[in-house]
């Protein structure tokens, strides 16, 4: 089957690396089209994956905009819509990966005549997204052959939001677990790198932006034991330099200067949370799924997440990790010093957490079953 895969991201979110492992079994066939150059392209290349910019153009659309906005950037997406139905009529199929691609995704589909999957990594509730922006999804959402979600709670929100239940399938995203088997030495070195050997070290592991809380890590951290240290893993991918600059003032504010370090976007994810003693989650809106919270359990580090969204289906407190409510960090503050001081009841803790995510989210189950899923579409149009 020919894919035309379309992502209007030039840096790799979560969306953009769950995409990479879904394209990978099609990497003969396909190709992605990308509405920004950047990282992101060269990541696909380094995999092997065809790969095309294909506008230079940026595309205004907020996540709160209204509908005047999404008009005036829908009459600017002219040319670039385009060259996707030109480009379309050579593949089976169009498979939108992010908002942005389901709106050229959409109105390509309509005029090249090629069905149209929709993956949505999103929750399409009013914390994310504006009204107008949520209707404009679900609208276009709704005339796609196949919406794969996220998590049940992305589903959840779509379907609340007006979008068709039958059109939904749930794929979490996929793993190759011996990506997440370090050796202790190079565990060990990275820790001395960091200058944290005798810490216990807590790791957060997402791009820098208000609804990631990391202020509510550091709000924990303050009445911490002085032994427990943060590294913030993880850049404003999206222009949150503000919040950055907030982050900081915390920081000076509470005297934590020698306690958070910041080691910016970083590509050796697995052995850096291989090297920490405990990774935090503190999303404070819901998580639709949340990649870091596998990869720490297939790490074999202990997780601590925040209820809500996509985290839930994911962690069995006191089974596979722990749960923390979003935007409290005492609780947050009273997991980080169970997990000092009951070291032998965390470590089984991530041991079956390793265990059981290693089959759970194994990438081949999840790329059956998105190839069943495409199959049972080219049978039935
Ligand atoms: N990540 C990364 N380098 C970093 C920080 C994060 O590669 O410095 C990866 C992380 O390992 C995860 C993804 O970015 O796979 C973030 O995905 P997630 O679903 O947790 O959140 P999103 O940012 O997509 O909302
Ligand atoms: C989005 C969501 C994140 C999810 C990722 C992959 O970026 O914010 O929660 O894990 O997509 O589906």
């Amino acid at each position: 089957m020919k894919i035309l895969f379309l992502d209007q991201s030039g840096k790799p979110g979560g969306a953009e690396l769950c995409l990479i492992d879904i394209a990978k079994p099609y990497q003969n066939d396909c190709l992605v089209g990308l509405f920004a150059d950047g990282s992101f392209k060269d990541l696909l290349a380094k995999n092997h994956i065809p790969v095309q910019v294909l506008t230079d153009k940026t595309i205004q659309v907020k996540k709160e905009s209204s509908f005047s906005q999404g008009l005036a950037s829908i009459t600017q997406l002219a040319p670039l819509i385009a060259k996707v139905v030109k480009i379309a009529r050579n593949y089976d199929l169009i498979y939108a990966n992010t908002q942005k691609a389901l709106v050229v995704g959409a109105i390509a589909s309509f005029f090249s005549r090629r069905p149209l999957v929709f993956h949505l990594h999103d929750i399409l509730s009013p914390e994310h997204f504006s009204k107008t922006n949520r209707n404009i999804s679900v609208a276009l959402a709704n005339r796609a052959s196949l919406v794969i979600v996220n998590s049940e709670a992305s589903k959840k929100a779509f379907i609340e939001a007006g979008g068709k239940a039958e059109l939904v399938e749930i794929v979490y995203n996929g793993f190759d677990p011996q990506k997440y088997i370090n050796n202790e030495t190079e565990i060990q070195q990275v820790r001395q790198k960091l200058e944290l050997e005798d810490k216990f070290i807590v790791g957060h592991f997402s791009r820098l932006a208000p609804w990631k809380g990391q202020h509510i890590l550091i709000e924990a951290l303050a009445k911490c034991p002085s032994e427990v240290t943060v590294i913030l893993v993880g850049d404003a991918l999206f222009g949150e330099q503000d919040y950055v600059k907030q982050l900081h003032q915390q920081i000076d504010q509470l005297k934590l200067q020698n306690r958070v370090k910041f080691l910016g976007f970083r590509n050796d994810i697995p052995l850096l949370m291989a090297a920490c003693d405990l990774v935090a989650h503190t999303s404070t809106s819901p998580e639709p799924f949340g990649r870091v919270i596998v990869e720490a359990m297939l790490s074999g580090t202990p997780v601590v997440a925040a209820a809500s969204g996509g985290a839930v289906e994911l962690v069995e407190p006191g089974i596979n990790g722990f749960l923390a409510t979003p935007g409290n960090p005492s609780e947050l503050t009273e997991i980080i010093n169970t997990c000092i001081q009951d070291k032998q009841k965390t470590d089984a803790i991530a041991q079956e957490a390793r265990n059981s995510a290693s089959q759970r989210f194994h990438v081949a189950n999840i790329d059956r079953q998105i190839a069943q899923l495409l199959e049972q579409l080219s049978v039935s149009s």
